[in-house]
């Protein structure tokens, strides 16, 4: 994935190349790196620590220049070590940075090998930087346009050419890439938010396009190598930052945001409407047989969830899809089917190239349900509908999952209304429970202290179980993943009733068993499987509702969320979950807002 961003103007504009980086960091966190050009030198800083230390290395060093790239990395190709880190140089010429991977780089590096070239590090990446130079005569705009064409796979680059140290040359394909304007200033980023607080002016570049910045303006050249011209618009990217208040996590505090982040998403909303979905909403739902739902991590399990309300109200077949295996499967496509696409950053890399396949497989419903307004899933669907959870800074995604899962109901019921399978009285009343969310969200918050508790436990584990049945599994997976990511504590998750196919093999009492048991349908054959625990000696930690006849024994711990909440209860019960693996993590002293080897953002296959 990794964060690019250039720079051309007549001030020094290494601040806004590193401030860049701070806002891009979301991306990746492995190393970053920035390289400038003044006083006839191509100057090259780079660290394996945070952004926060390159600062301090440029501030040492009193680099300065007016035209220069940097870049946040998320390891593919080479470990995180300095050799690999960006920018990539070539003979003290060209320098480039890099977001994506090039899949024929072993081809390229032999051949540029045998030409003489000599290569530094392991990545994939410096092949771009010594075809650029094999190609460079003094034209640098050209001699991108020239090694693009001998690239393949996912790319968009930013590049400075010594001998020409006014402008920077931006390729991409498959990667994003955005030219900022500003006044006798250019820039180029992987995003707007890189640019906020320097220009809100902004042109998305299409795939195919090598653009080249200058203080006075921009040129591009699109895949066919014709001059195009790119709409400049203005995109309020938010340059605020955003304060951690009283809490020591940014997941911390975005878990206890989510009642007022649900409230947020459910503004405005008295009735079941189209209109909620975007303009064309009614066309578009109405005429749909079935429902696909396409995510990634947090999101795909949102996607779970919905499966069961959709199917359960609307009556609409429905089905949820890994969106890196989707896009890879011969699948059949139906025209009157409903593709969904959850993200909440709506730029994941396999989320948008599924919905880009279905698309091209003749699927034109197409709706995005995301955090992010300007991001490419909510410009390039039929459909929108933006949650309102704000800012997700941590990781592990918390506010974005339980805003999901509030969109997701209320499309489940817009499309029971559309089937004519939602009266009116029951519309009122699903209405009056979803405005009820933010109190009894508030309420599962307070159960932290219990949680705590619980915590203290597993952060002396290395490995847990998460068992959930019916809507309540996806729960239980969520659960997993988060503990997973923040704590690096093996967990796994299981259909309760799938226990004894195999997992149970697992359990001793070093193993601890979570299990969501609400009072739901699925209750009593819930409590058949945690005896099927008990009786192997395992450590039972049970979530429960208000209703659920079970409590604190021997060999079983049971926190009880106050209220018994129906079909929404899914939503509630990821709450301690979440709690669960943040004082986990806490206790065992990781980097909870970045984990290792992940990032928030994953902009690559
Ligand atoms: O931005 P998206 O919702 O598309 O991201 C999908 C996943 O990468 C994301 O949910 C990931 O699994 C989180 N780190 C989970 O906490």
């Amino acid at each position: 994935m990794c964060g690019i961003v250039g720079a051309a103007a007549q001030r020094d504009i290494v601040p806004v190349l590193v401030e860049g980086l701070r806002r891009l960091e979301y991306r990746g966190y492995d190393s970053c790196g920035i390289a400038a050009l003044g006083d006839g030198r191509l100057e090259r800083v780079r660290s394996v620590a945070r952004v926060a230390d390159l600062a301090d290395q440029v501030s040492k060093l009193k680099l300065a220049a007016q035209t220069g790239i940097s870049h946040t990395r998320w390891a593919t190709h080479g470990a995180p070590l300095t050799h690999n880190a960006h920018p990539m140089v070539s003979r003290d010429e060209i320098a480039v940075v890099h977001n994506g991977i090039i899949e024929n780089y072993e081809d390229l590096r032999s051949e540029l090998k045998a030409a003489g070239y000599a290569f530094d590090s392991e990545t994939d990446t410096e092949v771009i930087a010594h075809l650029v130079r094999s190609y460079y005569d003094g034209d640098l705009f050209q001699a991108v346009r020239r090694a693009v064409k001998r690239l393949s796979g996912a790319y968009a680059i930013a590049v400075i050419a010594k001998s020409q140290p006014h402008c920077v040359v931006g390729a991409r394909a498959g990667s994003p890439l955005v030219v900022g304007v500003g006044t006798q200033e250019m820039f180029l980023a992987s995003d707007a938010l890189a640019l906020a607080g320097t220009t809100e002016r902004i042109a998305y570049l299409e795939e195919g396009d090598v653009a080249e910045i200058g203080r006075e303006g921009f040129r591009v050249r699109d895949a066919a190598d014709r001059e195009a011209r790119r709409v400049v618009r203005v995109v309020k990217a938010g340059s605020a930052p955003v304060e951690l208040g009283p809490y020591r996590h940014y997941m911390q505090k975005e878990i206890f945001e989510q009642p007022s982040a649900v409230a947020a998403t459910l503004e405005g909303v008295e009735a079941v409407t189209p209109a909620l979905f975007g303009k064309d909403a009614l066309r578009t739902l109405q005429g749909a047989r079935s429902v696909l739902i396409l995510a990634c991590g947090t999101s795909y399990y949102s996607g779970l969830v919905a499966k069961y309300w959709i199917e359960s109200l609307a009556r609409l077949r429905t089905q949820v899809e890994i969106a890196s295996e989707y896009r890879y499967r011969d699948s059949v496509p139906d025209a009157t089917t409903l593709v969904v696409v959850v993200s909440q950053s709506g730029e994941t890399a396999d989320t948008l190239a599924a919905l880009r396949h279905a698309r091209k497989l003749g699927q034109k419903r197409t709706l995005a349900i995301c955090n992010v307004a300007t991001s490419a899933m909510m410009r390039e669907t039929r459909l929108r509908f933006l949650t309102h959870a704000g800012v997700e800074i941590g990781v592990a995604s918390t506010k974005a999952f339980t805003t999901q899962l509030t969109a997701l109901f209320l499309l489940a019921l817009l499309l029971a209304k559309l089937g004519k399978r939602l009266p009116a009285r029951a519309e009122a009343q699903h209405v009056k429970r979803l405005r009820h969310l933010p109190t009894a969200l508030a309420s599962a918050l307070a159960l932290e202290p219990q949680v705590i508790a619980w915590a203290e436990r597993f952060a002396k584990k290395e490995h847990a179980l998460f068992l959930g049945r019916g809507i309540h599994y996806p729960i239980a997976l969520e659960g997993a993943l988060k503990l997973k990511e923040i704590s690096y504590i093996h967990a796994e998750a299981y259909p309760a009733g799938e226990l004894k196919h195999g997992p149970l093999a697992l359990v001793t009492r070093e193993m601890p068993v979570v299990t969501v048991a609400p009072n739901d349908a699925l209750l009593e054959k819930v409590k058949s499987n945690m005896q099927e625990v008990r009786a192997r000696g395992g450590e039972l930690y049970v979530l429960a509702d208000a209703d659920t006849r079970i409590s604190t024994q021997e060999g079983m711990h049971v926190i009880r969320l106050p209220e018994h909440y129906g079909l929404l209860s899914p939503i509630l019960h990821v709450v301690p979950l979440q709690l669960l693996a943040y004082y986990t993590a806490l206790a065992r002293g990781t980097d909870v807002d970045k984990p290792r080897n992940l990032a928030k953002s994953v902009t690559v296959e």
